[in-house]
């Protein structure tokens, strides 16, 4: 039975990681097979085959069809079983055969899934139809941890000088100030700020060099349910917009610890044929400094009324949990705390 959850989008793969091979993939307690045609289309299924339930991911595509390794039944871009090889040629196929294909989307290099019926797009990114700006890609990462709890932690400022302190975090910079929450456009919501943030060593590719400590001004803000984009404005014009995403493999009902997928894209404003890599790798070096701090942490954040304590600097977090908790109806409204 699907959920509120089910009608949105979920970026479950990067489309490099999908070709000719079947791939499958875990969203929600459940698993799914994606397979590309030699013609270029994606077609995304339960990973489960209509006849005796064998994983289709471990089968393959042969001549533009997905083949069930266990009796060798073939499945066309629809999802259509177009041959059972045991009834012979022409034979009836019954109708229960044909698998249900999944609303399926590739965009910003990423493959995306929606297990229900799509409420929306995928979050819109301006600047990815702007010619000036460049897309930088990274690989589709697996996190020991709670998509919920991944948010929080996008969504927060103050924990910049402490997580961070190994990459841009400065400690100087702890208090946040006071900002407003607003629609930053028709798909996030969120805020604007000035930060100060170190700038040494491979911070310098980021920033495209400068002092060792500089200013930058932000945006941050999320679309539901788990996509956060903040914006970087550098004063030397650099512009970059980092776009993050998490997917739940796990739906936190069963005993299983949380597990959840990560990736992020970047856009550029400035030229980054030399320096893509390095600005890559620098933020995930960032990612991994998030990475082990949530990881440490169990079980799914909490959304209940009380459960957590809130400060000025939780706006945002506060903001995502009670508009979430709207979403997937929690049958304890969730109230926000002292954060107002
Ligand atoms: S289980 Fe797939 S063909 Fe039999
Ligand atoms: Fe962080």
């Amino acid at each position: 039975m699907g959920d509120a959850l089910d009608n949105y989008w979920y970026a479950v793969a990067t489309a490099d990681a999908i070709g000719s091979d079947p791939t499958r993939v875990e969203l929600r307690d459940q698993g799914y097979v994606i397979w590309r045609t030699p013609d270029g289309c994606i077609t995304a299924a339960p990973d489960r085959c209509s006849h005796r339930e064998a994983r289709l991911s471990d089968g393959s595509v042969e001549n533009g069809c997905l083949r069930c390794p266990y009796h060798g039944w073939s499945f066309g871009d629809q999802g259509q079983c177009v041959d059972v090889p045991s009834s012979g040629p022409g034979a009836a196929i019954p109708p229960g055969a044909h698998l249900t294909a999944l609303p399926l989307d590739e965009r910003y290099g990423l493959i995306w899934l929606c297990p229900g019926d799509p409420v929306g797009p995928v979050p819109a990114i301006g600047v990815d139809d702007d010619p000036a700006f460049t897309r930088l890609n990274t690989r589709m990462q697996t996190w020991d941890c709670a998509a919920t709890r991944m948010i929080d932690n996008m969504l927060d400022v103050a924990h910049f000088p402490y997580t961070h302190a190994g990459t841009f975090g400065r400690e100087q910079e702890q208090v946040v100030p006071k900002f407003s929450l607003t629609q930053l456009d028709d798909t996030f919501y969120g805020y604007e700020y000035s930060i100060v943030i170190n700038n040494e060593g491979d911070a310098k590719t980021m920033s495209g060099g400068g002092g060792d400590v500089i200013g930058l001004d932000m945006s941050t803000g999320f679309a539901l349910p788990f996509s956060v984009r903040s914006t970087m404005s550098y004063e030397n014009g650099i512009e970059q917009v980092l776009f993050m995403t998490a997917a739940p493999m796990t739906t936190g009902i069963g005993v299983q610890p949380p597990r959840s997928m990560f990736t992020f894209v970047l856009w550029r404003n400035d030229d980054v044929s030399d320096t893509g890599q390095g600005i890559v790798d620098f933020e995930l070096e960032v990612a991994l400094e998030d990475q082990r701090m949530l990881e440490s942490l169990s079980g799914e954040l909490s959304l209940q009324h009380g459960a957590l304590v809130d400060v000025v600097s939780d706006r945002a977090s506060v903001e995502w949990r009670r508009r979430f908790s709207a979403l997937i109806d929690n049958s304890e409204s969730y109230v926000p705390s002292a954060a107002s």
